[in-house]
């Protein structure tokens, strides 16, 4: 965590960025109209503040990634949050610690949203139906004209960054309970569904870097999720041809880095009509009692 002076001069932590791992990179699939939606909520012009869109869809469409993928291509540090029913105001603003520095018993450690402001980066917050009214009412300065926020703890305002932006995610079940003040201040909502059975295709091409026997396996996988009525989300396809290919593999166990075993399978890219079978049915058509 690094140590930020505010403009009243007081000295505070920041939350740190989050930068996703590499494997990230090249795997992302289509939500070209999405993304297009996003930047141009957040361009800079003419006198209004950049608008704050909410991302709304299933579990596992697919809100997180997109964000991660706007961050990145917008070059601007991502600051997430998770929105839960606990979430206190305080999370939200900035919160306090034992130090374990010699000069200071106690210090101040800022939010990842007040972070993002102070930083002129971007904050997330998902799953933000989940938090309560009483938490999300500190927020309505932040996302009005106004771009700031007020701290208790800290006894200061802080002021956004023109480059701070703001996104929030929500599941569909969930979007009805965001609280007026807060749903009126979202916008564009951002719908994401489901995927088109050619993004479907890549993403499983790209991430699982099938090869081989690929078209057998998409008409077993199109005619498994079809016999059960249902569409895949992009997690359900990791999911699903993950566990297929590990079905399929001989488990080894190798000395791992760290001093103990580690698991490896022993073929690469094995997966079969048999293993896709068999990891439908475990992952997605098994009924709990
Ligand atoms: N367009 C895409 N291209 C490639 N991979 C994707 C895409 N969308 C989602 N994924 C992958 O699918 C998985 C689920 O995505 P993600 O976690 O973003 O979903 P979510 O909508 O945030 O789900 P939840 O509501 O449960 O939080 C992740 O591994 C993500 O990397
Ligand atoms: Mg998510």
């Amino acid at each position: 965590m690094k140590e930020i002076k505010l403009s009243s001069g007081k000295k505070v932590l920041a939350s740190d960025p989050f930068t996703p791992k590499d494997f990230f990179l090249n795997t992302f699939v289509g939500r070209q109209n999405e993304m297009r939606m996003i930047t141009a909520a957040w361009l800079n012009s003419g006198n209004t503040p950049p608008l704050c869109p909410l991302l709304v869809g299933e579990p596992g469409v697919g809100k997180n990634r997109l964000v991660y993928e706007v961050a990145r291509e917008m070059r601007l540090p991502l600051y997430p949050m998770q929105g839960h029913e606990d979430l206190t105001c305080d999370d939200l603003a900035c919160g306090v610690r034992f130090s374990d520095k010699r000069s200071s018993a106690m210090e101040y450690v800022l939010s990842p949203l007040v972070t993002a402001m102070h930083e002129g980066g971007i904050c997330f917050i998902d799953e933000i139906g989940k938090a309560r009214p009483r938490a999300l009412a500190l927020l309505v300065s932040v996302l009005d004209e106004r771009r700031y926020i007020d701290s208790t703890l800290l006894g200061e305002r802080v002021y956004a960054q023109p480059g701070f932006r703001f996104i929030a995610a929500t599941n569909t079940g969930e979007v009805n309970g965001l609280p007026e003040f807060i749903r009126s201040r979202m916008r564009p909502l951002v719908e994401l569904g489901f995927p088109p059975k050619e993004e479907i295709e890549e993403l499983a091409g790209r991430v699982l870097e099938l090869n081989g026997q690929t078209p057998e396996l998409l008409k077993e996988f199109w005619r498994l999720w079809t016999t059960a009525n249902r569409k895949p989300t992009p997690r359900d396809t990791i999911h699903h041809f993950a566990l297929a290919s590990r079905l399929a593999q001989q488990p080894v166990i190798t000395a791992g880095n760290n001093g103990h075993g580690a698991m490896v399978g022993r073929s690469a890219n094995s997966i079969t009509p048999d293993s896709l079978r068999e990891s439908f049915e475990q992952l997605f058509q098994k009924n709990l009692k």
